[in-house]
């Protein structure tokens, strides 16, 4: 894959439009793993094509399962039941997706066979060792490098796993996904306690699925009794891929957009609530609910915004969404303070650092901090070079920023776009900003 993707963003502009943007990812990867367990046919719509959900696609296929697609969203699986997948010939290679190896890690603790999770460059940084303890104390083996990292050897446990009763340290949809997913393989019942409610997808498509899942206050319980049943999954548009357009239409004068059929699961939202805290005029239209999630259209337009101290129960509801707010906030009028964020050091970037130099390039007074950064917005945006660092999430933000910037924008190592997101240079490009891509 090249590394050499460039985006050129023209100063100024607006955006305007409707459009839907691509599917939820975290919904396409689960929707395989678990349509892959099912007995019988599952059929995906709405399926994120990238390269994200595309690694847990293949790793599926690499386990014995059959999937036809994707094609226009569409992808078939005919499941293989909670015990038949296959033990893989090579290492299942995940790419850059940290929600592939962590939740798989838990599913293939309890396997009859071994096998090995590999990654990108920056998937073999992050932390591993937040699953790995927790499977250990369950009765998995699993072997990290010296640094908790990937590569994960795992020795397949089947029959052996005991269910444990955990407290995570840190509000983490993807440890509590990956140990309900090893108590689907555990003797008793598995609990999972978060300290801050974390995104239900796992849970709410188990029970789709016919998979008893059970909630106590902030615990998730499950045990090994249970069987999944295929069933149709439509996946709704990515809130976190919408973000983009929110905070775009937000910021920049004139603008007016509609986003299609974003999936709005209250534990996703925060971006909405954080955003219409600054003074942003989004309106939530047309609320439904399609196969147990809620879904409905977003109405944004310009409306001047003023800076925040972010309230901490929403971090783990926006989580994925900070690099665009910190945008949103350099473009509000005050200061914008976000605290006990310091899981935004060990995403795909550390992006509170990585965020807080590229806005400093563009002459934004932002100061990191260690569990969060506190911006003082309102004055112009200037432009330059800045780094994206293969993070598709930093690539996206300051490309928006070039809405409210006075110079081009330059934004390098944007090829990791292609993780969540592929089409965005398009969209965008097609509701108003002047974004150039090069060595594509
Ligand atoms: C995800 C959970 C979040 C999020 C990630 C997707 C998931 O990670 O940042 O993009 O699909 O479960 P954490 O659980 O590490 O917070």
């Amino acid at each position: 894959m090249s590394k050499s993707i460039t985006f050129t963003i023209q100063p100024g502009g607006k955006l305007c439009g409707e459009t839907r943007v691509p599917g939820d990812k975290s919904m396409s990867h689960r929707s395989i793993m678990l349509g892959s367990l099912a007995e019988g046919v599952t059929h995906v719509t709405g399926f994120l094509e990238a390269e994200d959900a595309l690694a847990t696609l293949q790793a599926f296929r690499d386990m014995g399962v059959e999937i036809e697609g994707p094609s226009n969203g569409c992808v078939t699986i005919h499941g293989v039941g909670k015990h038949g997948l296959k033990e893989p010939k090579n290492a299942l290679y995940l790419g850059n997706s940290g929600t592939s190896m962590r939740l798989l890690s838990g599913l293939l603790a309890g396997q009859p066979f071994n096998s090995v999770l590999t990654g990108d460059k920056s998937l073999s940084g992050r932390p591993m060792k937040r699953v790995t303890d927790p499977l250990a104390k369950m009765g998995a083996d699993i072997k990290t490098t010296e640094q908790g990292t990937a590569p994960l050897q795992i020795t397949g446990k089947a029959g052996q796993l005991t269910a444990i009763d955990y407290t995570m340290p840190m509000a983490s949809a993807q440890v509590k996904s990956c140990l309900l997913l090893a108590g689907m393989y555990a003797q008793g019942e598995t609990r999972v306690t978060e300290p801050a409610p974390t995104r239900d997808h796992t849970e709410r498509m188990l029970a789709g699925f016919a998979y008893p899942v059970t909630r106590e206050g902030s615990t998730a319980m499950i045990s090994a009794e249970g069987s999944l049943k295929a069933m149709d999954i439509d996946v709704p548009s990515d809130i976190s891929s919408a973000a983009f357009f929110l905070v775009g239409a937000s910021i920049a004068p004139g603008s007016d957009v509609t986003l299609k059929h974003v999936g709005i699961n209250p534990t996703r939202t925060g971006v909405i609530d954080i955003l219409r805290l600054m003074g942003a005029n989004i309106e939530v239209l047309n609320e439904r609910e399609v196969g147990g999630e809620p879904v409905a259209d977003l109405h944004v337009v310009y409306s001047p915004l003023t800076g925040i101290d972010i309230p901490e129960h929403l971090v783990p509801l926006a989580i994925d969404e900070f690099p665009v707010l910190f945008v949103a906030a350099a473009c509000a009028q005050g200061q914008t303070r976000l605290s006990g964020a310091e899981e935004l050091r060990v995403k795909e970037s550390d992006r509170i650092q990585v965020m807080a130099d590229g806005l400093l390039i563009l002459g934004v007074d932002a100061q990191p901090t260690p569990d969060g950064m506190v911006i003082q917005g309102g004055k112009p945006i200037g432009g330059g070079v800045v780094e994206s660092h293969g993070d598709h999430r930093i690539a996206m933000s300051f490309s928006i920023a070039g809405l409210r910037a006075q110079a081009p924008i330059t934004v390098l190592d944007c090829a990791n776009v292609n993780t969540s997101f592929p089409e965005f240079k398009d969209l965008v490009k097609a509701l108003g900003l002047d974004l150039v891509c090069t060595g594509a």
